[in-house]
């Protein structure tokens, strides 16, 4: 950060949200001023609920992970007693950052610099030479801080490094539909992260990311390319979109939004599964399944359909999800993590797996794209002191059950996410209070 902290005091003091979004259009300082950067990091991600983690990756009593919770380094661990925490990482005694390794399993963990060592529930279990500290006492107090609220739904972690956050479910609204049918799109069987994740990095503001992936205006035109190649492959329609009828643009509140493609995407999606190496040869019979089985585990390979954004750092897109960690101002990194179907046959799963990577991968043909479309934004928007537009679809917003909804290529959930950005930064600011 080369903001001081007093320059972030003088420009808390007299920030207003509303000068840099007007509910319609974001100034572009919104990407690359620090001091609204920082203020993000303590009002939006020290401050409310973030995506953490999921049940899965931390499955056993004793496995842990890495995790960055705003500026914070965290440890997302399930204690031998089963309970899951957010653990700060850093050793209590001199503030050494205790784990390196990015995940893992252990019962405790002992800090390299002086030896002190932590349970896995964070309580500080051993001193070396502890006679030099009278009585002992160097234990009281001494043990690991835990982010003081931390709830899940439906597998999905989320935890607040701030405790006056109102419940989690409550903070999700109606965002749990969505959520609940992300889950259940295999017929109710367990889903779990896949080994295959993978990160990348790009050159520009996080909020960059959250607008795009929930973008409906921008696919036939970034992913052309793609469309033509499906197109050649089956030699039908590939667009999801050919005019702007079916599926909509939801905002779900609290920043959460949702583009539903849901009835327009299906059959696109399956046609382009059918593309896949691997598919032709496949069979009930060849994998032991019963016929309605084997259809209900392809359909399933195809997703929901819908791309949904839990402010700030969650994305549920295709069959993955997807992180969002802002690194700083100009600088993302975002890691997408498939979620396989636990009991289904190796063969279904490897099919998902290169359905995922042919459009997500880091080699697919659209997260390249998007990428690449995020750094010309980033460059674009960095020397201009002006605004960027989110006005689409003013004119034909309904009312839905959840809330406002609109045409699939309307930015309904671009002025939704940046609401609640605007609610949240202003709220006082007290810095370096985490
Ligand atoms: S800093 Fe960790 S034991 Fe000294
Ligand atoms: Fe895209």
């Amino acid at each position: 950060m080369t903001v001081t902290a007093e320059e972030l005091s003088v420009f808390a003091a007299s920030f207003n949200p509303a000068n840099w979004f007007d509910g319609v259009r974001a100034h572009t300082a919104v990407y690359r001023d620090e001091r609204i950067y920082e203020l993000e990091m303590e009002r939006v991600f020290h401050s409310s609920w973030v995506y953490v983690g999921h049940e899965s990756e931390i499955a056993e009593p004793g496995d842990y992970r890495l995790v960055r919770v705003g500026r914070q380094r965290m440890l997302l661990v399930r204690g031998h007693d089963g309970a899951i925490r957010l653990l700060r990482n850093r050793c209590t005694h001199r503030g050494t950052e205790l784990c390196q390794a990015p995940s893992g399993n252990a019962n405790a963990f002992r800090c390299h610099y002086h030896g002190w060592t932590f349970h896995n529930t964070g309580e500080l279990v051993g001193v070396s030479f502890p006679d030099g500290y009278p009585g002992g006492t160097a234990k009281h107090g001494r043990d690991l801080w835990s982010a003081p609220r931390l709830d899940s739904y439906r597998g999905f972690v989320f935890a607040s490094l701030r405790p006056d956050v109102p419940a989690l479910r409550e903070h999700l609204g109606p965002a749990t539909d969505y959520i609940d049918g992300y889950v259940d799109h295999a017929g109710g069987r367990e889903l779990c992260v896949d080994a295959c994740a993978h990160t990348s990095r790009y050159r520009g503001n996080w909020k960059l990311q959250v607008e795009n992936g929930v973008d409906g205006y921008h696919a036939n035109f970034t992913h052309s390319s793609f469309f033509a190649v499906m197109q050649r492959r089956t030699g039908k329609q590939s667009r999801y979109i050919v005019q702007e009828e079916g599926g909509c643009t939801r905002d779900l509140g609290h920043g959460h939004v949702v583009l539903d493609q849901s009835e327009v995407a299906g059959e696109v999606l399956s046609r382009r599964l059918a593309t896949l190496p691997g598919f032709d040869g496949l069979s009930a019979e060849r994998l032991g399944l019963v016929e309605d089985e084997y259809r209900a585990l392809l359909e399933a390979n195809a997703g929901p359909g819908y791309n949904l954004s839990v402010f700030p750092n969650l994305q549920l897109i295709g069959i993955h999800i997807r992180e969002i960690e802002p690194v700083a101002v100009d600088e993302t990194v975002i890691t997408l993590k498939p979620l396989m179907i636990k009991a289904a046959p190796p063969a279904i799963n490897g099919l998902r797996r290169r359905y995922h990577e042919l459009f997500w991968g880091p080699a697919g043909f659209g997260t390249p794209d998007d990428l690449e479309m995020l750094g010309r934004v980033h460059d674009g928007n960095r020397p201009v002191d002006g605004w960027v537009s989110f006005e689409r679809g003013t004119h034909r917003l309904e009312n839905g059950d959840h809330g406002p909804r609109a045409a699939i290529t309307d930015e309904v959930p671009q002025r939704g996410l940046y609401s609640q950005w605007a609610a949240l930064l202003s709220q006082p600011f007290t810095a370096g209070r985490k």
